[in-house]
């Protein structure tokens, strides 16, 4: 079955999403690494690769299904924080505001039929559950310890292994 032109539309948009996604994320690793925190910059780095693996899934799914990929232009993203919580602050924000996008993208294959398109979709439902829990979880321990330099400190460490 032909997958619509209004569901490759807002997939190619998605692909976009997740190029931006990539970008902010390499802009963080570059934010952290100029603050000297090497351990949160590579975990952001990590997670810039995890959004260019997103964009590519969803690249791969339409040329399967016969569709048209366009490739986007990128966002420049945003270049400085206050601090080490302000930019997991705006990272879980931002996997919310993806979490939403695919949840959309979920309604429009329910109600076009298109169960292909459903099921591809699972994944990424899953993947955002999990990047809530890990930014989130982030924010809550930087929250928890009081974001000063010495809980930063000890969270760098700890990002360092992902
Ligand atoms: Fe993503």
């Amino acid at each position: 079955m032909k997958i619509s032109e209004a569901m490759t539309a807002a997939i190619n948009d998605q692909i976009k999403a997740e190029f931006d996604s990539a970008y902010i994320y390499l802009a963080m690793s570059a934010y952290f690494e100029d603050c000297g925190l090497s351990g949160m910059s590579h975990w952001m780095q990590k997670q810039y690769k995890e959004e260019v693996e997103h964009a590519e899934k969803f690249i791969e799914y339409l040329y399967r299904r016969g569709a048209r990929v366009i490739i986007p232009e990128i966002a420049r993203p945003k270049e400085s924080y206050n601090d080490a919580l302000d930019v997991f602050r705006t990272a879980y924000a931002h996997e919310q505001y993806v979490t939403s996008r695919i949840y959309k993208l979920m309604d429009m294959a329910e109600s076009e039929k298109d169960y292909a398109t459903q099921s591809m979709l699972k994944w990424f439902v899953d993947e955002q559950t999990e990047e809530e829990d890990n930014t989130g979880g982030i924010v809550a321990k930087l929250e928890f310890l009081g974001n000063d330099k010495h809980s930063v400190y000890m969270v760098d460490r700890e990002l360092s292994a992902r």
